[in-house]
């Protein structure tokens, strides 16, 4: 691990997760959460009456996120590879928040609407919803959203029934190397 990641996890990272509205005692879940670079800052805020679910289609990052989880004693990170096994996971338990940290631009437009369609429903109304809109057109572009300007993410987000609120410009943690980038808040609204 490098010495940013280090440094992120001793606890920068839950300054700026606190800074972007996590609580203690919340709910969230971690969409693409990779190896858990926000994962486990997240896990330390909301702390034992809180919980985690880390979504990630690929089955290596997540057993390794688990190792880190069990080696740091939080009991709260619940693995899961697909949002239809989430839901199996939730019943009814209404989530407080969800992160899309770095992992829209792997997605199509068609599966970027779905995936917005299925975490409303499964977050609660004003619940928070966070996305770290990095590789867009003006942000080291690739893939999906290389062509694609903040504005109109915002836009595709909105017209998902997500209410933009804020924008936070902050030191964060991509990959495994410190970085200057743009989170983008949105509360859940009743559809239109
Ligand atoms: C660049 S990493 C970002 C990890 C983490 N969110 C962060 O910011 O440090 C993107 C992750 O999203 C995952 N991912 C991409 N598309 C996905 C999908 N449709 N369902 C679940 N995970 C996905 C990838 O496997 C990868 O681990």
């Amino acid at each position: 691990m490098g010495d940013d990641v280090k440094r992120w996890l001793n606890g920068e990272g839950e300054g700026f997760l606190t800074k972007v509205g996590v609580k203690k005692g919340q709910v969230l879940v971690d969409f693409g959460c990779g190896a858990g670079n926000y994962t486990i800052p997240v896990a330390k805020i909301v702390g034992k009456e809180g919980k985690i679910f880390a979504v990630d289609k690929d089955r290596e990052v997540l057993a390794q996120l688990m190792q880190m989880a069990r080696s740091l004693d939080l009991e709260n990170v619940v693995p899961v590879e697909t949002l239809k096994e989430l839901k199996n996971y939730l019943q009814n338990e209404p989530v407080d928040v969800i992160l899309l940290y770095d992992v829209l631009h792997y997605m199509e437009t068609e599966k970027r609407r779905e995936v917005y369609k299925e975490i409303y429903e499964i977050l609660k109304i004003g619940g928070l919803l966070s996305v770290y809109p990095k590789h867009c057109k003006s942000d080291e572009p690739l893939w999906n959203f290389s062509e694609m300007k903040l504005e109109t993410i915002m836009k595709e987000i909105e017209s998902a029934n997500f209410c933009f609120e804020q924008q936070i410009f902050n030191k964060l943690i991509h990959d495994d190397k410190y970085d200057k980038g743009i989170i983008l808040n949105f509360a859940k609204v009743n559809r239109k």
